[in-house]
């Protein structure tokens, strides 16, 4: 049975469009740039790193598949306060989904109370003190979240730097199942008006989607079905190649560019 999709319009956003509500959640967005003073969720409602136009891009982007991710395996590399985790929860209905972070462990009440419902300590394991790139970590994470199964969904909303953003897609892209599609949020920050502080003298995120774009062009559908791009997020469709010919896997040793 095909499980229904949430939509934008199934979120109800209020005037200053800085919270929502969504299945009886309150969300407080936040995004770089703004103040500390308000971000503080409060003790009834989520702290999410995003903005609604972002939000609003990944729910058109869902809803455009002819086959919407619903179930399977989700990771999400960077949690910030953890509200990212029953947004996705609620939209992706995973069965299983776990998350990480560098930080050490920050979890708010009212995400206990959340966490502490139904069945969603045996669905979901929250991974704080975890580096991105830390492949021991990520392998040990894996198999105690998913055991043997493939991962269908990975989101990296964590470092947004070139180097660890770049290692977790080179450890974590092969444990995709066929299919299954991998996210590089905010990879765009390069190109953000009034944020240039931010990254300064940061390799710039959209060189890792180029060799993404590189990767797609030199290996035809074994590797890579498809790359999204909008300006939030791009999303890379895994091909068809079978993870035993990945061990080890690297851009370099796939990417070809004709001798100059
Ligand atoms: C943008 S926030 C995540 C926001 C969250 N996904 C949301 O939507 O609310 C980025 C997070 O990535 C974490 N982070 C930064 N570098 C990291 C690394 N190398 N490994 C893992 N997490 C990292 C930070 O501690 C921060 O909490």
């Amino acid at each position: 049975m095909i499980r229904p999709m949430i939509h934008k319009e199934d979120l109800d956003w209020d005037e200053s469009e800085r919270s929502f509500e969504l299945n009886g959640l309150r969300f407080v967005t936040v995004h770089g740039g703004g103040g500390f003073d308000d971000w503080v969720p409060g003790a009834n409602s989520l702290l999410f790193y995003k903005t609604r136009v972002l939000v609003e891009q990944y729910l058109d982007y869902f809803a455009s598949l002819s086959n919407p991710p619903r179930g399977g395996n989700l990771l999400e590399l960077g949690l910030y306060d953890g509200g990212s985790v029953p947004f996705w929860f609620e939209c992706l209905e995973p069965d299983r989904h776990a998350g990480l972070d560098i930080k050490a462990a920050k979890t708010s009440e009212y995400l206990e109370r959340y966490l502490a419902r139904e069945d969603r300590r045996s669905r979901i394991s929250l991974h704080w003190g975890v580096d991105q790139t830390d492949a021991k970590r990520l392998d040990e994470l894996c198999e105690n979240a998913f055991g043997d199964a493939p991962l269908d969904f990975v989101i990296d909303d964590a470092s947004h730097l070139y180097d660890e953003s770049r290692r977790s897609f080179e450890l974590l892209f092969p444990r995709l199942r066929p299919g299954g599609l991998y996210v590089i949020e905010d990879w765009a920050w390069f190109h953000w008006r009034g944020t240039e502080k931010s990254f300064s003298g940061c390799r710039p995120l959209t060189h890792l989607v180029n060799e993404i774009v590189e990767l797609t062009g030199s290996t035809s559908n074994h590797l890579v079905l498809g790359v999204h791009v909008c300006s939030g997020f791009a999303v890379v469709r895994r091909g068809w190649a079978p993870a035993d010919d990945l061990v080890e896997f690297s851009l370099d040793q796939f990417i070809y560019r004709h001798p100059r």
